[in-house]
């Protein structure tokens, strides 16, 4: 399952195939012979020959390439067996950065290079001020094919993303600081198991949100931190608070045959482990506090694996005072009920300073919840100047609020199509979310092209659990368009559609 062969109908210029491998979490095993455990790290080095016409990257801190196609890659750090990586393809490069390019396939690295020139560095810079050096060599970014499961996987020296990314206007980069995050937390500080995922995705999701607070202002960071607040909303909604994966530390048992950790993907340990973490910071009760002692537990286990207690245990060693407190036992809040308790977040950070941005979304969304509309009203807000997130923030408040009165989504549709006719991925699919939600059959063809259009994960299985819980003809639509872009879906994405489907 590991590795991926796309046929040249699968890739974007359309013309030559494509392979690639994803090795998180437990996926490298069937690509070759390792200790396939994030407790596991060492240095790797690889030669790979290609075709005429093809090139080679893998996720290495120094590449040549030799006679006969082929490449010679290093990987000179010790890491985890999860963050090796190849592809390979029709694909060019272009400078965007000091230490960064871009690689893409021909006929998109033109809108790669223009997405990202020159707005790299900084976010790199950022993150070492924050974090301590940057001990990777290079910062680059492979866009990869649309079938590409996730928004970005953050393969050491070169970051994997989808081609959604491409919106156009910058909207998404929070993914890359996302992906930038993890070559501190993830990458230098790893999980030692699976089943405490959060050490890796909670303190990226915090690290990204300091990154995106330095670079783009607190309103904007709490706008984009309410849209993941909102994720973890939903995901509790789907599955019941008290489902076991909804603690940050899960058991991963072997059962007959074991449990996949990727079986256990949700938003817990990203949105509820950023709540942790900046539970730990208001412990702390100081910004600058808190970001030294993250640079000193970024030093303290650089290079190493490690547990909750590890990290829990360096926090309170780090601050005495708190530990003499006993902050680790103030009822309800207790770290061993964060770890072991499903549930709603306890603490939750204080968002208000987006208020500025996320109020008239929310009262917006509000008008077009009425029986009758006040239409005037709604013409009287303007939306043209409003970022991606704020509209992200609007269409997760409508789809709350949904379904709505009979005929208003039609309205909003007409209305706005700069939402429903909309080219960006993330409004995409909300707006598909709402087609569904609101069994608006006249737009079902939106939810069709975005399925066709692309294979993410958390973009795929959400709108096949919507539809499959929809209408007698959702189910159609479902069943319809499964068949025609199985092929092209990674396994597992494939796999987990057919669950919802009840083909397996
Ligand atoms: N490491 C993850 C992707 C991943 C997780 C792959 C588990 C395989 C198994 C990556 O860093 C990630 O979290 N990507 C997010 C970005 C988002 C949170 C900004 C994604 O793909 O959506
Ligand atoms: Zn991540």
């Amino acid at each position: 399952p590991q590795v991926c062969w796309l046929a040249p109908e699968q890739t974007a210029g359309k013309q030559k195939p494509y392979m690639y491998t994803q090795g998180q979490a437990v996926l490298n095993r069937s690509f070759f012979p390792c200790f396939d455990t994030p407790s596991v790290k060492c240095t790797y080095s690889a030669t790979v020959q290609v075709p005429e016409g093809f090139t080679a990257v893998m996720s290495a801190t120094s590449w040549e390439k030799q006679k006969d196609n082929t490449f010679v890659f290093k990987m000179s750090q010790p890491i985890p067996s999860y963050l090796i990586a190849l592809a390979v393809g029709d694909i060019v490069s272009a400078d965007v950065g000091p230490r960064s390019r871009v690689w893409a396939e021909p006929c998109l690295i033109e809108a790669a290079k223009k997405e990202y020139d020159g707005v790299i560095e900084e976010f790199l810079a950022v993150g070492e001020k924050l974090f301590g050096p940057y001990v990777w060599g290079r910062y680059d970014i492979l866009f990869m094919p649309p079938s590409f499961p996730f928004g970005g996987m953050e393969n050491p020296c070169l970051t994997f993303v989808t081609p959604c990314l491409l919106a156009g206007d910058r909207s998404l980069a929070d993914v890359i600081i996302h992906e930038i995050s993890h070559s501190w937390f993830g990458n230098l500080v790893t999980n030692a198991t699976w089943g405490e995922f959060w050490l890796n995705e909670g303190f990226t999701m915090y690290a990204q949100r300091r990154i995106s607070t330095e670079v783009y202002g607190l309103a904007y960071t709490c706008l984009e931190a309410a849209t993941g607040r909102a994720l973890l909303r939903q995901h509790m909604d789907n599955t019941g608070e008290d489902h076991p994966l909804n603690k940050l530390r899960v058991v991963i048992e072997p059962g007959l045959w074991g449990v996949n950790p990727d079986d256990t993907y949700n938003e817990t340990p990203y949105e509820k482990g950023y709540c942790f973490v900046s539970y730990l910071a208001h412990l702390v009760g100081d910004q600058s506090k808190f970001d030294a002692f993250l640079q000193a537990y970024v030093n303290q286990f650089k290079f190493q694996s490690i547990t909750a207690d590890d990290a829990l245990g360096f926090f309170l060693e780090y601050f005495p005072e708190l530990k003499e407190k006993g902050v680790d036992s103030i009822p309800g809040f207790e770290f061993d009920r964060w770890l072991n308790t499903p549930g709603w977040p306890p603490y939750l950070p204080d968002l208000s300073p987006g208020e500025q941005l996320m109020k008239p979304a929310e009262e917006l969304a509000e008008l077009w919840a009425a029986d009758s509309l006040n239409v005037e009203a709604i013409e009287a807000v303007d939306i043209t100047a409003w970022r991606t997130y704020q509209l992200v923030y609007f269409l997760d408040k409508i789809l709350q609020k949904s379904p709505l009165p009979k005929g208003n989504v039609e309205r909003l549709s007409k209305m706005y199509p700069k939402i429903s006719k909309a080219q960006n991925a993330e409004l995409r699919l909300r707006w598909c979310q709402i087609v569904l939600k609101n069994n608006l059959e006249a737009e079902y063809s939106k939810v069709k092209d975005f399925l066709h259009s692309q294979g993410k994960q958390k973009y795929t299985l959400p709108l096949y659990r919507a539809m499959w819980g929809g209408s007698e003809s959702a189910r159609a639509l479902a069943m319809e368009t499964f068949s025609a872009t199985a092929p092209q879906l990674h396994v597992n994405v494939q796999n987990y559609v057919k669950k919802i489907l009840g083909l397996e």
